[in-house]
């Protein structure tokens, strides 16, 4: 039996919870929130669809109820403060913190042999901040940032283009903020051609722009952080664990030399399987994309800073 727990059923738990059930995912998705009734209710509601939708995958919800989360494949954590309209995502550094580790060793008590999948905000620091207070091998620690911002990149290439989004590939690496993510332009394509063949230096600019502040756009629309993308996005890297799918996948991981840097967790595409992190991908980035590469690092590195350690 396959299991996975997500914690924090807000709008972020529920959305990766939701997906995870309608894609069939696990054989049980359980949803856990400190708010009573609320993962209960969401979980309830969403099994009300199963026959609607044709999924067969148990949804269950509990209260702070870690028993409930017991021997689960993979734990995806999202709890902790959404940012608002103006908010940078390392303005939640403190607050998430406590948060994220607390659930996290709450959570590894009974699912030890677990892997984490990390989107609590800010994602690269949460996931350093697992990686350094848990003692859990670096395979088993990922942080899902890359794979939500890859998905915007496709996004918005489509768009220029004139495409469906699955004809696209891209990748963005580097940390998950809105000016240090990385955008690898010179390595997207459309069906396997370059995105330089179709699109002027300007267009791919701009969608490189659109992509990093793509978090900050939705935020000020909605008047909270985004769900559906950053839900899903943590459905997909599951998938790929659970179902030893061997994607790749830009996911923020720890460092030990790769890239040129060590004791940090940043974005760079790595494979996924059943042992979490099954190999990093070493891109042959040139000089530019080095130094973009740095830069990004630097700006984890001063959030990760903020840590109480
Ligand atoms: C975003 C938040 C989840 O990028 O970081 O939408």
């Amino acid at each position: 039996m396959s299991k996975v727990t997500v914690v924090g059923a807000g709008n972020v738990g529920a959305t990766c919870a939701n997906v995870l059930a309608f894609n069939e995912v696990a054989d049980e998705v359980v949803m856990l929130d400190v708010k009573e009734g609320v993962s209960e209710g969401k979980a309830m509601d969403m099994m009300q669809t199963a026959q609607l939708l044709g999924f067969d995958s148990r949804l269950v919800g509990c209260t702070n109820d870690y028993a409930k989360t017991a021997n689960s494949d993979v734990i995806v954590i999202t709890s902790g403060i959404p940012r608002k309209p103006g908010m940078t995502r390392e303005e939640l550094v403190g607050v998430n913190a406590g948060i994220v580790k607390t659930v996290a060793e709450n959570a590894l008590k009974f699912s030890p042999n677990a892997i984490l999948v990390i989107i609590s905000n800010p994602m690269d620091t949460m996931t350093y901040l697992a990686l350094k207070s848990l003692g859990l091998p670096k395979n088993r620690i990922i942080g899902m940032g890359g794979a939500l911002d890859s998905s915007r990149f496709k996004y918005f290439l489509s768009e220029a283009l004139g495409c469906n989004a699955n004809e696209v590939e891209g990748m963005v690496i580097g940390g998950h903020g809105d000016t240090t993510m990385i955008p690898l332009t010179r390595f997207a394509t459309y069906k396997g051609i370059p995105v330089s063949n179709f699109l002027l230096e300007e267009k791919l600019e701009e969608v490189a722009k659109a992509t990093m502040v793509g978090g900050a756009t939705l935020t000020g629309l909605l008047g909270t952080s985004a769900w559906y993308a950053p839900g899903a996005a943590g459905a997909y890297v599951a998938e790929a664990i659970i179902h030893n799918q061997r994607k790749m996948i830009p996911c923020s991981v720890a460092l030990e030399g790769e890239y040129g840097e060590t004791d940090i967790c940043c974005g760079v595409p790595v494979i996924l399987g059943r042992n979490g992190i099954e190999e990093i991908i070493n891109l042959p980035l040139n000089d530019k994309e080095k130094a973009a590469f740095k830069a990004s690092a630097e700006a984890v590195r001063k959030v990760n800073a903020g840590l109480k350690l």
